[in-house]
């Protein structure tokens, strides 16, 4: 079954956007009819978004081994700095190319159940660094006296985290284990796509709102934040660049001609582990 033949007939209210899909030549990859978003080469544009991820995370480790001391494991300022490192690598690049994992043309053939492991394990890695970036700082915090829990960033960035426990944790028992029923499963998935693409902005708010903090407490004497020294600079460039890539994986996925054809099949609802019969 094609795309267009199953976007046509369907009435699928988790497929809005596929349903509103140009018809295009899925050789070419060409949109063929206008009046929808145009969709780039995916090739090139996988590309350009591996490279912007890997210089957000190599960014965020040269600023903190450069200006702010390198690093540490011992509820020292050094252990601080890998709170920014951990939370950009994981809630932000990790996260962002686990949300694009059904994006992949090659996952629309075959079983889905692969992809929906290489979804989990990739979304459970970046749980795994965001918890390791939260234990990095509130150690540092209890160990220097410094108060938890103060800043709009503090609170922006412990209910991105919340939320995104609570989607991996629900996600996993409704779509990887056998006893969610079909019909609580085509109920909750719109819930998890829409929370799914919220939690993206959810990160990168806050990852831009920490940068912003850190300038702001670390930069004052002798050139304070308001001289743009260079890490200001360097940091700036920074949280421009997470904006960048957060914004082109939001775009990836609401591209109308990205989405994966879902039939109405019992594969796509088929959990990780069958119940013995
Ligand atoms: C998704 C990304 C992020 C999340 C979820 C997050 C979460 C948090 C949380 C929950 C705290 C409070 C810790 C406490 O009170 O002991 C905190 C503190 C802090 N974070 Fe982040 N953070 C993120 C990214 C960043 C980044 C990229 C930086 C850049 C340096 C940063 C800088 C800070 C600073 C300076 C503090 C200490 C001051 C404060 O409590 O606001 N954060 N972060």
């Amino acid at each position: 079954m094609t795309r267009n033949s199953y976007a046509k007939g369907s009435r699928d209210p988790w497929n809005y956007f596929s349903q509103r899909a140009p018809r295009r030549d899925r050789n070419r990859g060409a949109l063929l009819s206008s009046g929808a978003m145009p969709a780039p080469p995916f090739i090139p544009f996988s590309v350009l978004l591996g490279i912007l991820g890997i210089l957000c995370v190599a960014l965020t480790v040269f600023w903190n081994q450069k200006w702010r001391g390198g690093f540490a494991w011992d509820g020292s300022a050094e252990m601080f700095n890998w709170h920014p490192v951990l939370m950009v690598t994981g809630l932000v690049v990790l996260y962002g190319t686990a949300a694009l994992v059904y994006r992949v043309p090659r996952s629309w053939e075959g079983s889905k159940l692969p992809w929906k492991m290489l979804h989990a394990a990739l979304t459970l890695a970046a749980f795994v660094l965001a918890v390791l970036g939260l234990v990095a700082v509130f150690e540092f915090h209890n160990k220097a006296g410094i108060p938890n829990m103060y800043s709009l960033h503090s609170w922006l960035g412990l209910a991105t985290v919340l939320l995104f426990s609570c989607q991996w944790l629900v996600g996993f028992a409704s779509f990887l284990l056998p006893w969610a029923p079909n019909w609580l499963r085509a109920l909750y998935k719109p819930i998890h796509v829409f929370f799914g693409s919220a939690i993206l902005p959810l990160a990168m708010a806050a990852s831009i709102s920490g940068i912003n903090e850190k300038l702001f407490l670390s930069l004052k004497n002798p050139t304070p934040y308001s001289q743009l020294p260079a890490e200001a600079w360097f940091a700036n460039i920074l949280g421009m660049l997470i904006l960048v890539f957060g914004l082109l994986v939001l775009w990836a996925l609401a591209m109308p001609a990205w989405k994966r054809p879902e039939p109405d099949s019992q594969e796509t609802q088929q959990p990780l582990l069958q119940e013995a019969s």
